[in-house]
């Protein structure tokens, strides 16, 4: 079968090539892919920056954000033939730590944990995977054209899960919701913050292109220019790009209790100056809360599922700027300025 597989750490060693069909051992459940989507991430292990093969192996097939049909499944396995589903992409550590015993595998504690297409673990850019039942996420027959955007989409159901759990410290019934970043994860979170019926307010610097309509059509008010500008007294702040002066400003200019969700990974590289004695009196004072997050458990896919199956398809279809072939696979890692979301088209129809 073809797989998009990668020599870790070794920059344009990318390539599509042939690979045996998935070993048994890997799961009970033979999917069928029918597309992976591509994030930083991927483009960070493409460029060698990030990403690590299975043991005994020297490449890794990619992919991480994936739909399929299942192709064959035990009895009992809670999917049957034909299935539409997502594959989750951390599994526990060895040991296993507190947090992976319990399931909660995004809280690893130790960060031995595994990846699919990431870390220690094929990926699903390939013809087929197979995977364990317990790993196996069943999405509504509708969300053939979308339902690969269950993984960013259990990024931000997280992160809102997140969000409540901290807020439920004390008093809070937010109004406002900022996102910072109009790419795939910022939109989602934007379209969890709608559902929530939340104020939504999204950042981004297109002032052209597919991002303002999308805000829009959520009844959200798009931004371009600072976050200060935008809005001061967020009650709630979701940052997605990562981007260094964009983070300092969530952290500064938000409600009182106000809470900052961190979701962006950046290679770093720039400066800019705080003073951060002064920010963190602020903190104190207004008992703001920053966190990070990352990476989604069994309870983020299912949330996520369910947001995406609530949402209007047309919408969610529209985040998908460009779907590639296979073969095509470099332009799919190339950012172009109308992108949202590239996905590689795998889909018997296809080839
Ligand atoms: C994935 C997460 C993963 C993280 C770090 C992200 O792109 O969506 O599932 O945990 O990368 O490897």
């Amino acid at each position: 079968m073809r797989a998009l597989t990668v020599l870790p750490g070794q920059p344009g060693s990318a390539k599509l090539e042939q690979v045996p069909e998935p070993d048994p051992r890997d799961g009970a459940v033979l999917v069928g892919t029918l597309a992976v989507g591509v994030c930083g991430t991927d483009v960070e292990i493409v460029r060698g920056g990030y990403g690590w093969a299975p043991p005994g192996k020297d490449r890794l097939i990619l992919g991480h954000e994936s739909l399929g049909r299942v192709l064959d499944a035990p009895a009992g396995s809670g999917v049957e033939r034909g299935d539409l589903v997502v594959g989750i992409v951390r599994r526990p550590d060895p040991e296993p730590c507190p947090s992976c015993a319990l399931g909660e595998w995004d809280m690893c504690r130790n960060g031995r944990y595994t990846e699919r297409g990431i870390k220690e673990l094929d990926g699903y850019a390939c013809e087929h995977f197979r995977i364990e039942p317990e790993y196996v996420v069943k999405v509504d027959p509708t969300l053939e054209r979308v339902g690969v955007l269950l993984e960013p989409t259990s990024i931000v159901a997280k992160a809102w899960e997140q969000i409540d759990r901290i807020g439920a410290r004390a008093y809070w019934r937010p109004r406002r919701a900022l996102i910072t970043g109009a790419g795939p994860i910022g939109l989602l979170a934007a379209l969890l913050a709608a559902q929530r019926d939340l104020d939504v307010h999204v950042l981004d610097l297109a002032k052209e292109g597919p991002k303002p309509d999308l805000v829009a059509d959520l009844g959200a008010t798009y931004h371009t220019g600072s976050l200060e500008e935008a809005i001061e007294d967020a009650d709630v702040v979701v940052e997605a790009t990562g981007v260094g002066q964009l983070v300092v400003d969530a952290i500064r200019h938000n409600a009182p209790s106000g809470i900052v969700c961190l979701t962006g990974v950046s290679s770093g590289g720039r400066t800019i100056e705080v003073d951060p004695a002064e920010t963190a009196t602020r903190f104190v004072l207004e008992n703001d809360v920053v966190f990070g997050t990352v990476n989604a458990n069994r309870r983020h896919y299912r949330a996520a599922a369910e947001a995406l199956a609530q949402a209007d398809r047309d919408w969610l279809e529209r985040i998908i700027t460009r779907r590639v072939p296979p073969e095509q696979w470099s332009d799919a890692l190339e950012h172009r300025p109308d992108d949202v979301k590239t996905v590689i088209d795998f889909s018997p129809s296809r080839a």
